[in-house]
Formats: C-alpha cells, structure tokens, sequence
C-alpha cells in the first residue's frame, strides 16, 4: 500500500509543468529544510505535500493564472493609496453571497477596491462562535449560498477589480467536522490530529501557563469529551478543537484546505489566530518559533501554487510578536498584519483625549521598514482589547487594571462627559481585565446624542467619526472600513434577545445593515448621509494625491499640544501636514511649517503656522514642491 503510493506520488511529481518546476527550483532547498525540521525528515509526507500542491497548481483555473502573472509583474499592487477594504457578515449584509454579489455596486460606490467576507464555511448553528468553528472546509454554509456561488462572486469581484478575503480558520475545526466526528469514536489516528489527553494531568499543567481566550464565555483550555472519555484542548469555545501541528497529516490536509480557497478566486487568506497553532508545554503556546516555520512553509506555497494570493496574519499582540510574523525581506511570512496596537491606542486617546500614547506608538510603527504593510482598521467584529504600551504609560502614573478599569467605564458611557455606547466582554475580575462592544459611530457618541435627539452632542459625535476616520486615512496601508461605519451604523441590541448570541457580547457590533438608513446617505442632512458623503470625499482626496501612499516618509509633527496629534508625510515632492484634534474645544497645534500649504479638504490655501484645530476636527494641508 505504501509503496503503491509512494508511486502514485512520483508519477505526479515527474510531472511538473516548466511554470511550476521553475517556482520550485527557487524554493525547493529552503522548503525540504523547513519541512523535514519541523516533521523529522519525514520524506513520504513532503512528498505528498509537494504532490498535492502540484495538483492545486495544476487545477487552478486560466483566469486565476492570468491574474497571479498580472500581480507577479505588479508585485505591489496592495500597497497604493487607492486600497479600501470593508469587512462584513454576508447575512448582516445581504443575506447571502448572491445578495452580496447583487450589492456590489453600493460597494463600488462606497470605493471597495478589497473585499472581506467573514466566515462563510459551513459551521454548526450555536455552536460556529460566528463562523469560526468550520465543520467542513470545502463547503459553503448552505443558508449563505455554495462553493459555486463563492466562486461566481470571486470572478464578478475580480471583474470589478475588487480582491475577496477569506478567512482560514486554521487553529482549530468545529467538534462536527469529520475529523473530530471519527475522534470522538474513537479511531486513534483522528485522534492524533488532536490533542486527546487519557486524564486531567498534562491538561492542569498546560493549565500553569497557558492564558485564556474567553475567561467568562469559556473558561479554561480543555474540554471532556464525553464520546471519547478522553480531555481534548480547546483553546477557545469548547466546540473549537485545537489542532496537532505537529502531525505533518494535520498540517498537509490544512494547507490543502487553504489552497482550495485560494483556487475559488479568493484573494486574501486572513490567518486566524495564527499566534495559536503550535502549543508545547510549559509555554504559553502563542507565536512559538514552529508556527514561524509553518507560515514560512504556507507562504511558500502559496507562492508556488497561487502567487498572487497575500496572507493576511491575525496577531492580536503586542507589538514585539506582531512585527516577526512579516519574516523577513528575503524569507516573508505575511504580506499584511493588523495594526491592532494603532487601533487600541486609537481608542484609547478619544476616552483620555492625550495624544501621547498614540504618538508613542505611531513613532515605532513610521520607524518600520516600508515592505511591512499593515492593515489599518478602527473597528472590526471582535471587541477592542486594551492591549496598550503600559510601561510607556506608567511614566505618568498610568496603572495597567486601573486604567483598562478606567477604559471600560468610559466606554460605557459611566464617566462624566462621556456619550459612549458599549458593552464589556469577557471581564475577568481575577485580573481586572475586561475587553469592550460596540460600533464606532455608538463609541462616538451618535447613538446617546440621537437618543437625547440633542443635536449639539450629534454635532459632536458625527465630527468625531469623521475625524477617526481621516486618521484611517492617513496611516499607510489599506484602511478597512467595518460595513455599517461608512452610514454611522449603531449598536444592534437585539442580540439580547437571541438565546444563541446573548452571551457573546461582539454580537452587540454585529447587527444587520438597515438598507432603509443606506437609503438616507443622499440625504445630507442625515446622520448617514453626512458621514457617508464625508467618507467619500476623503477617500477621493486619498486616491487624489500620491503622498499617501504607502512608500511616502512619515513623521510624528511636534504640536505642543498633548490634545493635538501631529503627522507628516512625504512623497516625491508632495508633503503632507495632518492635524487631529482629540479634544472638545478648539486645539492649537503649535506648528510652524515654513511652506504655503493649501487645505485638500477645502480646497483653500491655509495657515501653516500656529494652526487652530476645531473640537474633534482635523487638517489635511498639501504643499507641493
Ligand atoms: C479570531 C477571530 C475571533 C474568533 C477566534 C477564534 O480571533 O477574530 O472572532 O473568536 O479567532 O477562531
């Protein structure tokens, strides 16, 4: 039988297309190298694997292979200042992938250029933790639509020039995919691809050092499974079974999925809680040095099989493990990572209107080499963890769980001055830490100033979004808009009363589009309509002028003025000068820019010396050389 197969993979192997044999003769070494360190030179498992990426190679539809020739010549197509993705639930949305595709034209008009779909794959009802517990990675959940329909949406995207993002839900299946289905009855070599434990003994000391996920909604990391009599490692819900990496078949299967999405046209693979996929005891089992073989590994093979597909990491860390998963310029892991601690300190600064903090950070992130693209973002469907420079912090007295405690009141509207909606999730009283919900135009104030119909307070929130958003804006990178923030969409409280979502209080910022408040962005006078028209008009002048984009020098400007961040910005002879003013009265930014400088939003020239910034408002000023 082994032998009957080692043939198999030979034949195949021998094969090879000159296209395919060329990509493997550059990477072939530092393939075998990585993959027979990881999987003890297990040559009939790197066989097959490469095997098996010769028959994605080879499957992968002529339009799919025309549009990877077009990036390989274009290799930094995702990188300009005319990216803007938006991120959605294909139900919250329009119901299904045939609605979306239907509403690809409110997509253009919003300027979508990069599409991010959550996830689609099929997954138990109750039990999916919002999609990401796949029961079955080559189908589509059938109330969204099926893998014909995701494919017809990719090439109608495609056709439209919009790049679709999937996420690879890699760390973990759901407790009904097959796998686990035949774990659970026992069948050994399912169990292995497992983390099956005879008793609670290795589980309580992985216990000593392994944090938790979701402390409240799912407490601890091991689940009993009943069927099995046997403890299995559920690192998130426990319907989450986590993964053996360390199992070639694991890993061989899983790449397999991936490059299956990636020949249904998608575009980006969002790496779920990559951090996560390698666990070793007496560790905390996050970015372990294996998981940076096995991202190394996958990017390789995505480069041999689809080339002009990115991989997208989701590391929600701090900023020191967040930067290694980009690799390095000759060995890249990830093309894009999030810029969570930007968006964190971001939120940060609108509750303490102290821009110190965010300067901080931003000055590490512009000192980064230019290659590291990161994905800017000012809210997305998981809650806002207040994972910030708390060291940096403490010089002014900041203490981590007083401050976080601080965070979480603010945005629950309980301190004085503030109109902020949100809810709390996963609090863990034992360390005084809790993570916060809701939408940006609720965190901004819109929804209390709509509820007091006062309009002074709406003035003021409206002003804040927009202003959050030319930050967005200004940062290099795609910006990805949350669907619903482009209308100021608001808090969905009716999660409470849904047994199934009641206690995952992300649900909060999970609503469904109201196509009748779509309706009202003509309306200028509208909420909607003026963040919508705003939005727009700053999106425009992004694409407009190339000092945005993301080879452009960029600086913290001096403002003397800890409510006013200053930013700066140059490319082949434009610069820019960006001011936002995080407080509630008038800011001076005590700038003294000796050129003539003309205000993009405007269109006038303005004052570049000692420039007074509006409460929550902000300056884009051009000079051109
Ligand atoms: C990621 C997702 C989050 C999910 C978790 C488990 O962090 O963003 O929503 O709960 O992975 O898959």
């Amino acid at each position: 039988m082994k032998k009957q197969q080692e043939k198999k993979i030979k034949k195949i192997n021998e094969a090879w297309d000159d296209i395919f044999n060329e990509r493997m003769s550059r990477h072939y070494d530092e393939l075998k190298w990585l993959y027979y360190e990881l999987y003890n030179s297990d040559k009939q498992a790197f066989d097959y694997f490469c095997g098996m990426l010769y028959k994605y190679y080879s499957e992968r539809r002529a339009s799919l292979k025309e549009l990877d020739r077009k990036r390989l010549k274009n290799p930094d197509w995702y990188k300009g200042n005319d990216m803007l993705g938006m991120l959605m639930y294909v139900d919250c949305f329009a119901e299904t992938l045939k609605g979306v595709e239907e509403h690809l034209d409110y997509l253009k008009e919003v300027g979508i250029n990069y599409l991010h779909l959550m996830p689609i794959l099929k997954s138990p009802v109750g039990r999916s933790d919002g999609g990401y517990a796949v029961s079955d990675f080559k189908n589509v959940e059938p109330k969204l639509g099926d893998i014909k329909e995701l494919k017809s949406l990719a090439d109608k995207c495609h056709s439209e020039g919009i790049s679709l993002c999937l996420d690879f839900v890699m760390n973990h299946t759901s407790e009904d995919h097959e796998w686990a289905v035949r774990a659970r009855q026992g069948e050994k070599e399912y169990q292995d691809r497992y983390f099956f434990f005879d008793g609670w003994g290795i589980p309580y000391e992985f216990e000593k050092t392994v944090p938790q996920v979701f402390p409240q909604t799912a407490p601890g990391n091991f689940t009993w499974c009943p069927d099995a009599q046997k403890v299995v490692m559920t690192t998130f819900y426990p319907y989450q079974w986590d993964l053996n990496y360390g199992n070639s078949t694991v890993f061989n299967d899983m790449t397999e999925n991936m490059l299956y999405l990636c020949n249904c046209g998608v575009d980006i693979i969002r790496l779920d809680a990559v951090p996560y996929i390698w666990k070793e005891l007496y560790t905390n089992c996050r970015n372990r040095p294996q998981v940076h073989t096995l991202v190394r590994i996958m990017r390789i093979a995505t480069e041999l099989v689809a080339p002009g597909t990115l991989l997208l990491g989701e590391v929600v860390m701090e900023p020191k493990e967040v930067v290694p998963y980009f690799g390095t310029v000759d060995k890249p892991e990830c093309h894009m990572l999030y810029n969570v601690t930007t968006m964190a300190s971001t939120w940060h600064t609108v509750a303490t209107h102290d821009v110190r903090l965010l300067k901080n950070q931003l000055e590490k992130v512009f000192s980064l080499p230019k290659e590291y693209i990161f994905l800017n973002y000012l809210r997305c469907h998981d809650d806002i963890g207040w994972g910030l420079d708390y060291p940096f912090l403490s010089q002014f007295g900041v203490e981590e769980v007083a401050h976080k405690h601080f965070l979480n009141e603010y945005f629950q509207g309980r301190i004085y001055g503030s109109e902020s909606r949100g809810e709390l999730y996963n609090d863990d009283p034992r360390l005084g830490d809790a993570r916060l919900c809701g939408t940006t135009a609720s965190l901004c104030g819109i929804e209390a100033a709509e509820y007091e119909k006062n309009e002074g307070k709406l003035d003021q929130g409206i002003r804040m979004d927009i202003m959050l958003h030319a930050f967005l804006l200004t940062l290099s990178g795609p910006p990805v808009l949350y669907s619903g923030d482009e209308i100021g969409a608001l808090n969905d409280y009716t999660y409470h009363e849904d047994g199934l979502k009641c206690t995952d209080s992300r649900y909060l910022h999970r609503g469904k589009l109201k196509w009748d408040e779509v309706a009202k962005r003509k309306d200028s006078k509208s909420r909607e309509g003026r963040i919508f028209k705003a939005l727009l008009k700053l999106e425009k002048l992004r694409v407009n002028h190339k000092v945005f984009d993301s080879p452009a020098d960029t600086w913290i400007v001096e403002t003397y003025n800890n409510q006013v961040l200053g930013i700066g910005r140059y490319l082949n002879g434009e610069k820019l000068i960006a001011l936002f003013n995080f407080d509630g009265l008038n800011q001076t930014a005590w700038i003294e820019e000796n050129e003539d400088y003309t205000d993009i939003v405007t269109g006038k020239p303005c004052s570049s010396k000692h420039v007074v910034v509006p409460p929550y408002g902000f300056v884009w000023m051009v000079h051109k050389f």
